[in-house]
């Protein structure tokens, strides 16, 4: 299980972030950038920080640690900002915390060198949860301590908004074109073969056992939040077995008008928003 905390103190918005997640301070005097559970994108985002962020963890990729964060609203009483207060009116109960790391930046490909390995295990890793949210425009990884760290894994799994055709969906290529570290020569069949054999159901079953059980509770379709993180489980295994060959590189786009769909537009940063084609691979 995640560890939980409290949340003591709402400290600022992250006003950069698309779903508005904030800076929190919490009773284990941890400070955490927490995404709520009544943020317009909804409880699936959650869902998908928790199984892509522990799975990358355990798979050696680095990545912030996780915590759940019990948020009482009456901590939002006094901001000034009405669309904070009304996010944390929402958002009572729990919601999920990453570990804040203080001073880290930006990823830029102008001002930090990552080398064909490192990239390749993050390229095969995103194919995987076919993350569409990690491109030139919007890299989401932060550099600290000289280290490149993975954030924000909310818009992957695009299968869990469509369970019916999961499958189907699941089994699509990845367009890695636009992906961030695409111009450092990914080498992703080196990271298929090391990563690949450690996508086992074990491992699985361990990552969805961490996602808390009301985040999942009277999904349509499904009898029990069991049957939810079976269908996880179940995704993410057949795709780990033959994704890299299905992984395409070539030019990047230029930009162009907005293809994302729309639950995914309202989550891109407004310079990136109207010349994205981050709906690759979707
Ligand atoms: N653990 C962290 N430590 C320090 N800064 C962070 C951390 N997580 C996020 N940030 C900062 O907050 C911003 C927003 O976070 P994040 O990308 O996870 O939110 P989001 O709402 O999903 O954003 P978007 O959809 O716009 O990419 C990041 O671009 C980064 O600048
Ligand atoms: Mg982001």
């Amino acid at each position: 299980m995640l560890t939980e905390v409290t949340a003591t103190r709402y400290v600022t918005p992250l006003r950069e972030g698309g779903s508005l997640p904030g800076i929190v301070e919490a009773d284990d005097l941890g400070t955490y950038v927490v995404k709520f559970t009544g943020a317009g994108q909804g409880r699936k985002t959650l869902v998908a920080e928790v199984v892509c962020g522990q799975l990358a963890r355990r798979l050696g990729l680095r990545i912030p640690e996780l915590v759940t964060v019990q948020l009482d609203p009456v901590i939002g009483l006094g901001e000034p900002d009405q669309e904070v207060q009304e996010l944390l009116k929402a958002s009572g109960g729990l919601n999920l915390g990453m570990d804040y790391l203080p001073g880290s930046i930006g990823f830029d490909p102008l001002a930090y060198e990552v080398g064909p390995a490192e990239a390749g295990r993050v390229v095969w890793f995103d194919a995987l949860i076919n993350n569409v949210d990690r491109s030139w425009r919007n890299p989401n990884m932060l550099v600290w301590h000289g280290d490149l760290w993975l954030i924000d894994h909310g818009a992957t799994m695009i299968w869990h908004h469509n369970w019916p055709g999961a499958a189907a969906s699941a089994a699509k290529p990845y367009d890695a074109s636009d992906h961030a570290l695409a111009p450092f020569r990914p080498d992703v069949a080196a990271a298929a073969a090391e990563l690949a054999p450690l996508v086992t159901e074990e491992l699985l079953t361990e990552v969805t056992a961490e996602v808390p059980d009301e985040w999942l509770v009277d999904e349509p379709g499904f009898d029990s939040t069991d049957e939810v993180r079976r269908a996880y489980v179940a995704a993410l295994l057949s795709r780990a077995a033959g994704i890299h060959e299905r992984i395409t590189l070539n030019e990047p786009s230029k930009p162009r008008p907005s293809q994302a769909p729309g639950w995914l537009a309202a989550r891109l940063p407004v310079t990136g928003a109207g010349t994205g084609t981050e709906g690759a691979g979707a």
